[in-house]
This record gives structure tokens, C-alpha cells and sequence, in this order.
């Protein structure tokens, strides 16, 4: 969706794939907010999953993208905030599903797992699927 900001932030273990999906999320007409890191300097993740999560509470964006270098340390410090649903995905059926049944607000991704096509093919599905409702959102309500 044009004019939509999507939050990003990463590790070191993402900061490769974070530059790549940033330029995409650009290219798309997206506005991104880039919460670091900023090189390939050793960060702690849980750090920038926080960051994100606070962007994500206070407006700046309503989705955004996480990157570590598995996508586990990272999706399970974001998963502590209860407003956010952070989906780890490996390829555009967890992409579409996580969207469909989840309701996911936090795309993350393995900078060292997962190839960058891969990723970007991920990016694309998770923006452009919309969830589905009904039971799913019942499922939802039970963890809030
Ligand atoms: C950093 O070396 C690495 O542990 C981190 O990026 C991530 O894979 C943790 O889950």
C-alpha cells in the first residue's frame, strides 16, 4: 500500500538482508522507518526487536520486518510484547499463512538462513496478503 511506513530493524546477523528489503520496500512505494543496525558491528537482537516493538506502540508504523541472523532470538523477543505477532517464516506459504491465520504485524526472516530471494518473495507475499477473520480471529483474541 503507497504512503504506508513499514518499521524495519535487525542484527548483525541481518543487517545484508535489511539494506536489500529496505531498497525494496522503496522501490514498492513504501515509506521505511529504519531502526538499525547500522553496519555489521556485533549487536544484541532483543535490542532492536524492542525497538521495533516500541515504533510498532507508538503509531510510526503498523508492520514492520525483523532480521537476525536465524530469525529465532529475534521473533522471540518481539513476541514478548503482547501487541505484536511476529511470524518467523521460511517461505511464502508461511508468508501467506501467517498473514491468513495470524494476523502477523512482524515479518522476520533469517539473514543466515533463508536466501535472499527467498526473503524478498516472503516481503512481497506478507504485504500483499490480508487475514481472513472469523475463527482465526477468535484464536487471536485468546492470546491478547
Ligand atoms: C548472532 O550471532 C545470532 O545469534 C543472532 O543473529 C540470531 O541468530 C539469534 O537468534
Amino acid at each position: 500500500m503507497p504512503n504506508e511506513v513499514i518499521a524495519i530493524a535487525c542484527d548483525h546477523g541481518g543487517f545484508d538482508f535489511k539494506e536489500i528489503l529496505k531498497s525494496d520496500l522503496e522501490k514498492m512505494g513504501y515509506e521505511v522507518a529504519d531502526l538499525g543496525c547500522n553496519d555489521s558491528s556485533s549487536v544484541d537482537y532483543p535490542d532492536y526487536a524492542d525497538k521495533l516493538a516500541d515504533a510498532l506502540k507508538v503509531g510510526v508504523a503498523k508492520r514492520g520486518v525483523l532480521i537476525c541472523g536465524s530469525g529465532i532470538g529475534i521473533s522471540i523477543a518481539a513476541n514478548r510484547h503482547l501487541h505484536v505477532r511476529a511470524a518467523l517464516v521460511h517461505d511464502a506459504l508461511t508468508a501467506r499463512l501467517c498473514r491468513e491465520h495470524n494476523n502477523a504485524n512482524v515479518l522476520v526472516l533469517g539473514g543466515r538462513t533463508t536466501g535472499i530471494a527467498v526473503a524478498q518473495d516472503c516481503l512481497k507475499v506478507f504485504l500483499d496478503t490480508d487475514f481472513e477473520g472469523d475463527r482465526h480471529q477468535r484464536r487471536i483474541d485468546k492470546m491478547s
